[in-house]
């Protein structure tokens, strides 16, 4: 196996802020905020903090166990842990789910490209509400410039992989990281005081549990999933990077902290200004990109200076954390074909990239295709990964491994082995099988 030249991270930082640098990403700032919008607010928000708090974080802990057990990419992983048995399917299921994310995931990423381009090039400043919303459709229904954009992007995420991903990600992660971070707070403490900006916040904190349906709960849990890279073998790969001494469930706790404060703040931001501006906070997929211009121009409208340096900064930190997810997405599927079908990693890299933006290119040009890659891997894929991923660790995998790697060798005094290995077992199979059965109606 590739036991021999695994590359590990460098640090104990490094390990957190490269696994929150694959969690934190266009999931939090452009996906948790219109999903939210689009099931009614507060009462999914709850519904979200359930579900990466209980089912989210044993998961998580279990990938990390997996990777880091198997020193292997993800199919590998199951293959090394479980010869000869059909759980390698779980791994390969992982292989495709983190392709087709990445394909429709980079168009996005490549949006946020063309709007460093506005905001570098002034093109916010003067623009009413309405004329946001008509120059995004103008941009996403033109055929040539979306399709540019995505290329560019997998050609940057592609240009990290072949480099060797330890050092990029970890350094670049600790410079970016924080930095997103204080702009984000930032950004949250401007457009909550925005005139009008009540009902928005009023539309985050106040639960409306009428508007709870079982799709509500599908929802939430697939977005947990998503934001928490889970479920597709992600944080397993790189778990295989991950020293001895890592202590898995401080991580996860870490990850799992910054992913929703993130997610949390980026709804501070988008709803107060979404409300204050009146544009209804279940615009879609478009929400991000038509309400942060307008909190860059309400924001700071004595301080153009100001407007122009935030609009930049942002967008420019919006594509380097969607860059930090893509790169984490790509290793998956380069790892998988690098260790598995002995190609060289250069190689494996070429044909991730060259079919995802064949693929890519169907998601830019048809907001069909778009939606149905969305709704197949976060709503199917990812909670089918996830329950299959607990069933793997509580009920199939040796406790012994179990109990060795979520302690240390019984080095960890509060490792809480028995929590997670009890949500594993019980908690995360049913509450998942009852999610989709709710939803996807298998019992009508
Ligand atoms: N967690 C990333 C985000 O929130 O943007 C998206 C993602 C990355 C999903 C890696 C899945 C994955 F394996």
């Amino acid at each position: 196996m590739a036991k021999t030249n695994r590359a590990t991270f460098g640090s104990k930082l490094g390990v957190i802020l490269a696994s929150a640098g694959s969690a934190v990403g266009l999931g939090n700032i452009w996906r948790f905020p219109y999903k939210t919008g689009n099931n009614g607010g507060a009462a999914f928000i709850l519904i979200y903090l359930g579900c990466i708090f209980i089912l989210g974080l044993p998961i998580m802990i279990s990938e990390f166990l997996i990777g880091r057990h198997s020193h292997a990419n993800t199919a590998g992983a199951y293959r090394i842990l479980a010869p000869g048995t059909q759980w390698k399917w779980v791994g390969r299921l992982g292989v495709l789910t983190g392709f087709l994310i990445l394909s429709y995931y980079s168009v996005v990423a490549g949006w946020t490209l063309e709007y460093i381009i506005e905001a570098v090039t002034n093109s916010f400043s003067g623009k009413t509400p309405e004329e946001f919303v008509a120059s995004f459709e103008t941009f996403s229904n033109s055929s040539w410039r979306p399709v540019m954009w995505l290329i560019l992007f997998l050609l940057a995420t592609h240009f990290v992989i072949v480099r060797g991903v330890e050092k990029g990600i970890e350094k670049s992660a600790k410079i970016m990281m924080p930095t997103l971070f204080i702009l984000i707070v930032i950004l949250a403490i401007c457009s909550i005081s925005l005139p009008g900006a009540g009902p928005g916040i009023e539309f985050l904190l106040k639960p409306d549990f009428g508007k709870v349906t079982s799709g509500v709960f599908l929802s939430a849990m697939g977005q947990a999933f998503f934001s928490l890279s889970l479920g597709m073998g992600c944080l397993s790969t790189y778990a295989s990077y991950f020293g001895k001494n890592t202590n898995l469930t401080r991580t996860a706790f870490s990850v799992g902290i910054i992913d929703t404060l993130i997610a949390v703040m980026a709804g501070f931001i988008i709803f107060p200004a979404a409300f204050s501006v009146n544009i209804q906070p279940d615009a879609g997929p478009s929400l991000i990109f038509i309400t942060l211009p307008n909190v860059f121009r309400k924001a700071f409208s004595g301080l153009p200076v100001l407007a122009y340096l935030f609009s930049v900064l942002f967008y420019v930190l919006l594509a380097l954390a969607a860059l930090t997810s893509t790169i984490s997405m790509h290793e998956v599927v380069t790892a998988y074909l690098h260790e598995e079908y002995k190609m060289t990693r250069g190689r494996a890299a070429k044909v991730v990239t060259a079919a995802c933006i064949i693929l890519g290119i169907f998601c830019a040009l048809s907001s069909q295709i778009f939606d149905l890659f969305d709704y197949v891997t976060a709503k199917i894929m990812l909670p089918f990964g996830g329950l299959f991923i607990s069933l793997f660790t509580g009920w199939y995998l040796d406790k012994k491994i179990v109990k060795d790697e979520i302690t240390n060798g019984g080095t960890i005094k509060y490792s809480f082995y028995k929590s997670i290995t009890f949500v594993l077992k019980y908690i995360a199979p049913i509450a998942i099988t009852l999610i989709l059965i709710n939803e996807l109606g298998f019992l009508k």
